[in-house]
């Protein structure tokens, strides 16, 4: 992207780049490719769902799902630990899977972690829905986090500070920037 459409009066700084989001966005894909075929049974059954948590996971989601290449379906879930601006601490479902998961190896896709508390809501409510396999797939994480389910195969580690783009919000704006920047302070304080 041209560097001279980069809004500094929203970013401070670009923490990933464009290219650096798609690099790596193809190296995941590769390695869930891979991981998922040396299973026993791969292709006969149990199948491969991949869940894209909305809103924030719907870019990261559509980018991966194109990029690997075993059979799998995809839906969504809306969930939501957010006020427009600030955290309320507690995780609702928005919106759920249209159909059971029984026997199905599920992957999670998430845009961010930040306190963990979404992921890890999810990870718990689907456990038990009885898949097959439950693996977590998160574009950035940022540190201080409380997770404590696994997550396998994760973008980047990123710094503590407000980011949007490439699916990330402030105030449900800036979800189409094309890479993770930092969000100016005078814009949430
Ligand atoms: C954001 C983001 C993650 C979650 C991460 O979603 O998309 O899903 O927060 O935060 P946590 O690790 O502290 O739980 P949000 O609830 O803002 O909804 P959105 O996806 O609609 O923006």
């Amino acid at each position: 992207m041209n560097p001279d459409i980069i809004p500094r009066s929203v970013v401070v700084k670009v923490l990933i780049s464009e290219e650096n989001i798609q690099r790596r966005v193809t190296e995941l894909a590769l390695q869930i490719s891979n991981n998922y075929s040396v299973l026993d049974g791969f292709f006969t059954s149990p199948r491969l769902l991949i869940i894209g948590i909305l809103r924030g996971a719907f870019i990261f989601t559509a980018d991966l799902t194109r990029q690997i290449t075993i059979p799998h379906e995809v839906d969504f879930m809306a969930l939501s630990s957010y006020g427009s601006t600030t955290t309320s601490g507690e995780v609702r479902t928005v919106m759920d899977l249209r159909e059971p998961i029984e026997n199905l190896h599920i992957l999670l896709v998430e845009d961010i972690i930040d306190t963990g508390k979404t992921l890890s809501y999810l990870h718990r409510i689907l456990q038990g829905r009885n898949p097959a396999s439950i693996k977590t797939c998160v574009m950035a994480k940022k540190p201080h986090n409380s997770i404590s389910i696994p997550i396998d195969y994760l973008g980047f580690e990123i710094p503590d500070v407000w980011v949007v783009g490439y699916g990330l919000d402030y105030n449900n704006c800036y979800r189409n920037f094309p890479y993770i920047a930092e969000l100016r302070a005078e814009i949430y304080s």
